[in-house]
């Protein structure tokens, strides 16, 4: 399986500290907010990596992280989108570099607390199709929203004003080599974009979309400030922790 970070856009919902800068590459506590996707994939055992980015600070991104072995991939790649065209239309920018594999695709402002192991590992013994990972929040219309039923997804819908769950698509997916043709018969929506749901509710149309729902926190950096604050308290009472742990003295965590 090879690994994709979806790191474009303009991260309009985080200026002006997106104004001259990349939001991807923004601080996320320690380490800048890219750092954290592309160790989830690495800690899965996924080496071959291409990153999309697109909009402000491009460049950046290769003085940031080279050729990716401070992270242990084997290698890293790197792609450009130009304009605003959506997370679909992103991930249909790497079909060369997936070469037929499947791919494990993940948001550049998405950070886990979960160990991806298990779910990238279950999908490879899935015989086809798509599988995403979702996880119960308190305000699912800013979100993909899976509607259940007898724990069985009947449909998602992308930001829904009146949510049938609590149960919010996070951005991780993975993919089989069909998503390529099926991003080719998207037509952009409402805002203008090639829309992940799509992809999703094809594969749950053909019965072949499977998932399941992560126990630990999930922060999207770059839905707001609040959540992008949200992030950074999160890794600091994780990195914290450890002190604590460590030194067995809590006063340190202050
Ligand atoms: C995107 C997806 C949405 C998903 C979210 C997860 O939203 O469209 O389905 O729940 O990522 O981070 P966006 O960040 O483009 O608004």
């Amino acid at each position: 399986m090879k690994g994709v970070v979806l790191a474009g856009g303009l991260g309009t919902r985080l200026l002006p500290l997106t104004r001259i800068t990349n939001k991807h590459l923004l601080a996320v506590y320690d380490q800048p907010m890219i750092y954290y996707p592309i160790q989830k994939l690495a800690q899965a055992g996924i080496q071959d990596v291409i990153i999309v980015t697109g909009g402000n600070s491009s460049g950046d991104f290769l003085r940031l992280l080279r050729n990716g072995k401070e992270f242990g991939l084997r290698r890293l790649h790197y792609t450009y989108q130009e304009g605003e065209g959506g997370i679909a239309e992103a991930l249909g920018l790497v079909e060369e570099f997936a070469e037929g594999e499947r791919v494990v695709v993940i948001l550049g402002d998405n950070i886990f607390q979960d160990d991806l192991t298990p779910y990238i590992k279950s999908y490879e013994k899935q015989k086809q199709g798509a599988k995403i990972l979702l996880k119960e929040v308190p305000y699912p219309e800013r979100f993909g929203v899976a509607e259940l039923q007898n724990n069985k997804i009947i449909k998602i819908i992308e930001k829904p004003k009146q949510p049938k769950s609590n149960y919010a698509v996070t951005g991780i997916y993975m993919y089989d080599q069909e998503v390529f043709s099926v991003i080719k018969t998207l037509k952009p929506s409402d805002r203008g974009e090639l829309e992940i749901t799509d992809v999703n509710n094809y594969y749950l149309g053909k019965n072949t979309l499977t998932y399941d729902v992560l126990p630990g926190w999930w922060a999207d950096a770059g839905t707001s400030f609040a959540a992008y604050f949200r992030a950074i308290t999160l890794i600091r009472d994780l990195r914290l922790k450890k002190v604590d742990s460590k030194n067995k003295d809590s006063s340190i965590a202050k």
